[in-house]
C-alpha cells in the first residue's frame, strides 16, 4: 500500500539525519518544508520533499493535505492511563486547601486508586484506559508509556501489566510498559517502609521481568515517598532483570531523585520542579532524559521546572502529559504545547521537539518515531487548515488535528 500526502502547506520536524534527541540550543530549530509531500509504503515512511521535486509513479491512496501542516504524532513517554474511576473530590479538597502531601496522608491520592483498581478486573481496567486512549489519538498522540502503580500488591501490580500488554497487542498506538511498583506507601507498610521495597525487590520485580511484563522500572522518589536508598535498590533490582530506569524525581523536593536517576544511568527523570544548579550540573552529559510534566505542575499549582535554565546549560528536555486520575487527568499533549510555551518560555519549536523526538528518546523509541525521517514508522498528524504551526500551542484548548495516522494508517 502506497499513499501519498501531498499540498501539504508545512511538513515539520523532518529529518534527513536522524538524531536520538535534541539538546540545548538545538532545541529552538526545527526543520520543515514548505508545500511538501509525504509518501507512505505500508507502515513506514518512504520519501518526503518538495512538491516540485516530487517524480512520476503511481499511488495506491492520493490524499490532498491543502493548507494543513503534517508533523509527527507525539510521543507520550508518562502516564498512568490505566486506572479506575476517577478523582474528582480530591480536586474539590485541593480548591478548600489541602495539599496534595495532606490529601495522600488521609489515604487518598495514589492510595484511593490503589482501591479502585484492586477491586477492578482486567476487562474495565482495559476498557477504561482503550477509550482514554482512543481519545489521545485524536489529539495526535502516536506512542503512549504507560505505568503500573495502583496495585501496591504484587497480584494487582501484576494485573496491571498484564491489561498494559493487552493495550499493547490490539491498540495501534505504540506502547511502552513500566512497572512502579514503588509508588505509594500501603497504610499496612507504614513505618516499615523497606519491607514494601523488599516486596517490590524481590518479589514485583522478578516476577514482571520473568513474564515479561514490563520495559522498565520506575520509583516515586520523593520527600514523603520513597527515599534515595530505597531508589538505589530498586534501580539496582531492575537492573539485574534488564529493566531500565524511568524515575519520578523532585516534584515535591530537592530529593535527590535526579543525582540517583543520573547514577543509575536512567533513561528519564520526570517532574522536576525542584530543580537548582546542582541537578542541571549532574544532568549534564548524562544519557538521562530531563522530563517535565506541564499538566501535573498546572493542574497542582505547584512551582514551574526551571525549563529555560536547563536548555541554556545545554540539557534535552521532554514534556509528556502525565496522564492520571490525581495530578493529571489528560493526556492532550496539544494542551502541554501550550503550556509549554506560556508557563515555562519554551518556543513552540522547543514544544515541538520536547513532545515528538525527546519523548520517543524516553522511550527507548527515538531510532523509529518522533520525526519524519525516512524509514520511521508512519505515525503522524494532518491538522485541520491552520495559518502557521506556531498556531498550534497558540490556539490553546481546541483540537488542531484533523486525522491522525498510526502506522501508515488512518485512525
Ligand atoms: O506522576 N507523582 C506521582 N505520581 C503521579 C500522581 C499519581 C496520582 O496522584 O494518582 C504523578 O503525578
Ligand atoms: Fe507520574
Amino acid at each position: 500500500m502506497k499513499t501519498l500526502i501531498k499540498n501539504i502547506k508545512q511538513l515539520l520536524q523532518v529529518e534527513r539525519t536522524p538524531r536520538s534527541r535534541v539538546c540545548g540550543a538545538d532545541m529552538a530549530r526545527m526543520d520543515s518544508i514548505s508545500d511538501a509531500y509525504l509518501i507512505v509504503e505500508d507502515d513506514r515512511i518512504a520519501d518526503f520533499g518538495r512538491m516540485t521535486e516530487l517524480k512520476e509513479q503511481s499511488f495506491d491512496k492520493e490524499i490532498d493535505a491543502h493548507g494543513r501542516m503534517v508533523l509527527p504524532a507525539f510521543c507520550d513517554s508518562h502516564t498512568h492511563l490505566v486506572y479506575a474511576g476517577s478523582r474528582e473530590i480530591e480536586y474539590i479538597d485541593k480548591i478548600r486547601g489541602l495539599s496534595y502531601e495532606e490529601i495522600a496522608k488521609r489515604g487518598g491520592g495514589i492510595l484511593n486508586s490503589a482501591k479502585r483498581v484492586q477491586e477492578a478486573d482486567e476487562a474495565q481496567l482495559y476498557d477504561e484506559a482503550m477509550e482514554r486512549l482512543h481519545t489521545m489519538a485524536t489529539y495526535g498522540t502516536g506512542a503512549v508509556e504507560i505505568k503500573s502503580g495502583y496495585g501496591m500488591t504484587t497480584e494487582a501490580e501484576l494485573k496491571m501489566l498484564r491489561v498494559i500488554r493487552r493495550i499493547k497487542e490490539t491498540s495501534p498506538l505504540t506502547v511502552k510498559a513500566t512497572l512502579l511498583g514503588a509508588h505509594g506507601i500501603p497504610m499496612e507498610y507504614r513505618g516499615r517502609q523497606e519491607a514494601f521495597v523488599d516486596l517490590v525487590v524481590d518479589e514485583m520485580i522478578p516476577r514482571a521481568a520473568d513474564e515479561g511484563l514490563a520495559d522498565f522500572v520506575d520509583v516515586f522518589c520523593d520527600a514523603g515517598f520513597f527515599t534515595v536508598e530505597d531508589t538505589e535498590r530498586i534501580l539496582e533490582a531492575g537492573a539485574k532483570r534488564g529493566l531500565r530506569g524511568k524515575i519520578h524525581a523532585n516534584e515535591m523536593a530537592c530529593s535527590g531523585g535526579i543525582q540517583v536517576a543520573v547514577k543509575h544511568n536512567a533513561l528519564s527523570c520526570d517532574h522536576l520542579e525542584y530543580t537548582g544548579e546542582a541537578e542541571i550540573e549532574c544532568l549534564k552529559g548524562s544519557e538521562t532524559m530531563p522530563t517535565v510534566l506541564p499538566g501535573a505542575a498546572f493542574f497542582l499549582n505547584m512551582r514551574y521546572a526551571p525549563v529555560r535554565q536547563m536548555i541554556e546549560a545545554g540539557l534535552p528536555v521532554a514534556m509528556a502529559s502525565d496522564y492520571n486520575p490525581g495530578s493529571s487527568p489528560s493526556g492532550n499533549m496539544q494542551l502541554v504545547l501550550s503550556f509549554a510555551c506560556v508557563n515555562y518560555r519554551m518556543l513552540p519549536e522547543e514544544a515541538i521537539n520536547a513532545t515528538t523526538l525527546n519523548t520517543a528518546y524516553a522511550m527507548g523509541l527515538s531510532d523509529t518515531l518522533g520525526s519524519i525521517a525516512v524509514g520511521k514508522r508512519a505515525n503522524f498528524v494532518i491538522t485541520k487548515p491552520i495559518p502557521t504551526y506556531e498556531y498550534l500551542p497558540y490556539a490553546y484548548g481546541e483540537n488542531k488535528v484533523e486525522q491522525t495516522f498510526l502506522n501508515g494508517k488512518a485512525l
